[in-house]
């Protein structure tokens, strides 16, 4: 008896490779856009292996962490490596994971049947952002200071618990040593364990359903005589023999940025971090990572905080909604009419513009502008109902079609 049929007959291992690999029918027409599904459980797994390794030196106390961080960087072998991996891999998710969620909006991959692959999508990012604003403590510099000080005391602004909220959060009345003990807790543990689940849940939910693809047609309405999508291959070995493709070219220019450039110039570490954490020194200008800087901009857009948390919130909240906002009977932005294609480019143009005046400080003409954009942001969802019914789509295909 071969060693893997004694595995099958106590765990399904062939039944698992099968449904999930060698048996999983993609639709052929896969493009570039759907890289970035892959290449985002790579970096997961690059931080959490990266992650380990910065653990074994790192010390969760607000009189060492710093050092131990730099003791990191200049004394343990091959720290600097480990650190700066670590260090771009966290922006590199979000590239990843932004433009994964941008290749489900250009292509209706939220609608019918797949809304839940979307909610655990979201869960997923809404535990990314927690995961990535609590690590950024850890370092204990300047921004990773005042950076949580800023942003755990907008729970100030709930109405009646919201100062002791946000002392159960911090532990103490200023950011300190509890926090920095608690986000540690958090970082490494708690938040990648629901994130791996998270993962697990959306691909599970994924296989369910099937891939949706660039021409958003449902292949399994077309089967041949053996239940095969005739527009369906095998995931492997033809994606996952694709995706080694996507893989290199993201290795290389992550290579880039870790080897040559990996503070991007303040973009992916900021200046200021480089600096001790100082409570009694306030930075000039408290700015987030690029990553979260399209929200912190929409925050500072509103003139009252309350108003401010709720705006923040909601831009998140919004998409989770997506696939009931968008009512049209065509998913991929190939079949969509005008509406949607000036729509989605509006909001495109908002979000990239919020996420470059959230860097900038909130004076005059700027806070206008993100108000303006802040406008834009909200009102893509909030007429998407409106738009998406009236638009003049096209017919769609049966099969799907290379021309
Ligand atoms: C750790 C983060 C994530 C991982 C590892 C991950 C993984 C994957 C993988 C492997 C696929 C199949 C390959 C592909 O279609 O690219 C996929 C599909 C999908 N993901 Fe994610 N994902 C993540 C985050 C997200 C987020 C944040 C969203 C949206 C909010 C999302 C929405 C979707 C959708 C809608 C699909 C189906 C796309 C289609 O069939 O056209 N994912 N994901």
């Amino acid at each position: 008896m071969s060693l893997l049929s004694w595995v099958d007959e106590r765990f399904p291992a062939s039944k698992l490779w099968k449904e999930h690999l060698a048996e999983y029918y993609a639709p052929k027409n896969f493009n570039f856009w759907y890289f970035f599904g892959s290449l985002a459980l790579l970096v997961l797994v690059l931080q959490i292996v990266t992650g380990i390794f910065l653990t074994m030196n790192y010390k969760p106390d607000a009189q060492l962490a710093f050092a131990s961080v730099e003791y990191i960087m200049r004394d343990v072998q091959w720290g600097w490596l480990i650190r700066y991996l670590h260090s771009t891999g966290a922006s590199a998710f979000f590239i990843v994971v932004y433009l994964h969620m941008f290749r489900g909006l250009i292509y209706g991959s939220y609608k019918q049947p797949r809304e839940l692959v979307w909610i655990f999508g979201m869960l997923i990012y809404v535990a990314l952002m927690a995961e990535a604003f609590m690590g950024y403590l850890l370092p204990w510099g300047q921004m990773s200071y005042w950076g949580a000080q800023v942003i755990i005391s907008l729970f100030g602004a709930i109405p009646v618990i919201g100062e002791e909220l946000a002392l159960w959060i911090r532990g103490d009345f200023v950011v300190a040593d509890a926090t920095l003990n608690r986000f540690f807790a958090f970082h490494v543990i708690a938040v990648p364990f629901v994130l791996v689940a998270l993962v697990v849940m959306h691909i599970i939910a994924l296989h369910e359903v099937g891939s949706n693809n660039p021409d958003g047609i449902e292949i399994k309405q077309q089967k041949d005589e053996k239940g095969i999508p005739l527009d369906g291959i095998p995931f492997h070995p033809y994606y996952s023999v694709k995706d080694i493709v996507g893989v290199g070219v993201f290795l290389f220019i992550f290579a880039l940025v870790v080897f040559y450039m990996p503070e991007l110039d303040g973009w992916f570490l900021e200046k200021d971090n480089f600096i001790p954490a100082d409570p009694l020194k306030t930075p000039e200008h408290i700015v987030p990572l690029w990553y979260f800087t399209p929200f912190y901009a929409i925050l500072r857009a509103v003139p009252d905080k309350l108003f401010g948390v709720l705006a923040m919130g909601g831009a998140i909240v919004v998409l989770f909604l997506l696939p009931w906002l968008d009512r049209s009977p065509v998913k991929s932005i190939r079949y969509r009419g005008p509406l949607f294609r000036w729509a989605l480019t509006l909001f495109i143009i908002s979000f990239l513009a919020l996420g470059y005046l959230g860097t900038q400080p909130a004076t005059g003409l700027y806070t206008i502008m993100a108000r303006v954009f802040a406008i834009v942001y909200f009102a893509f969802f909030l007429f998407m109902p409106i738009y998406t019914k009236l638009d003049n789509d096209k017919p769609v295909p049966e099969r799907v079609n290379f021309k």
